[in-house]
């Protein structure tokens, strides 16, 4: 199956949501925390208003599970994964670091992913078994095949202030092991940026399926591997997520065992 139409569809909702994101930077006047550092502003509601009407008009008989709302529709084989801003702290900054990520995923299997960057007008996609694209064009992972000459990347959760302890002992082993580190910001590229060969390997933690589901696939469909730190397949419901060139896999999953040897 070649998903032409829903590839189109999505394509198009989130170039719509990346412009109406792009008006909206420098001009939110009310941003509330939903945790201590999560924060939601009107663009994330905004954004995520835009594409649930327009997807909602096209795949009326699909779910739809969105960062701000939650679950749209009844439980149905095709389930829709949708952050409407992955990013929204460098958006409240006026950083111009931030996605809109849209995944398909029918009976549990990632089918589609599309994350774009209005600011740089960057818009990756992937349909399972179809190769991964940057603004159409192909895209594959590194080459680089030793963890010391990779570039990484990675991010903290918004519960770091509780517990830092695991987080920063990864980021030390991670750090001494590799060429550099990493944080801008938004999973969701992150993970493109793997696919596209700008990173070698990303890792982060207690993440939602929203944040990562999209970017998976297109890290997959670049050549690459994601798994959760034991190795084990990615799912977007998982708790942890290690994305790669694959030829560093094996070396970044020791790196992030607490102990490393
Ligand atoms: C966040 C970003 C960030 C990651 C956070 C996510 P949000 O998503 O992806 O890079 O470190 O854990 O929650 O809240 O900006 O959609
Ligand atoms: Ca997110
Ligand atoms: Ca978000």
């Amino acid at each position: 199956m070649s998903w032409e139409k829903e590839r189109s569809v999505i394509r198009q909702i989130a170039l719509e949501a990346g412009v109406l994101l792009k008006s909206l930077l420098g001009r939110i006047n009310r941003i509330r925390h939903k945790g201590e550092i999560d924060l939601v502003t009107e663009a994330d509601l905004h954004s995520e208003k835009l594409i649930l009407e327009s997807m909602g008009r096209q795949f009326p008989k699909d779910t739809f599970i969105t960062e701000e709302t939650g679950q749209h529709g009844a439980d149905s084989e095709r389930v829709w994964l949708i952050d409407p801003l992955d990013g929204t702290v460098n958006f409240a900054h006026e950083l111009p670091f931030f996605a809109v990520s849209i995944a398909l995923q029918v009976q549990g299997e990632a089918m589609l992913g599309v994350v774009h960057n209005p600011c740089t007008q960057e818009l990756f996609e992937a349909a399972k078994g179809s190769g991964a694209f940057l603004n159409q064009r192909p895209i594959t992972v590194s080459k680089t095949s030793e963890l010391l000459n990779s570039l990484l990347a990675t991010g903290f959760p918004y519960t770091m202030h509780q517990n830092p302890g695991d987080v920063i002992q990864r980021f030390n082993n991670l750090t001494i092991r590799s060429q550099g580190i990493r944080r801008i910001g938004s999973a969701a590229m992150d993970l493109c940026y793997v696919a596209a060969g700008r990173f070698a390997g990303y890792w982060e933690q207690d993440l939602k399926p929203w944040d990562t589901a999209a970017g998976a696939i297109i890290v997959e469909e670049a050549g690459g591997r994601v798994t959760d730190f034991e190795g084990n397949p990615f799912t977007p419901y998982l708790d942890t997520v290690a994305a790669s060139n694959s030829l560093i896999h094996e070396d970044m999953l020791k790196a992030l065992r607490l102990q490393p040897r």
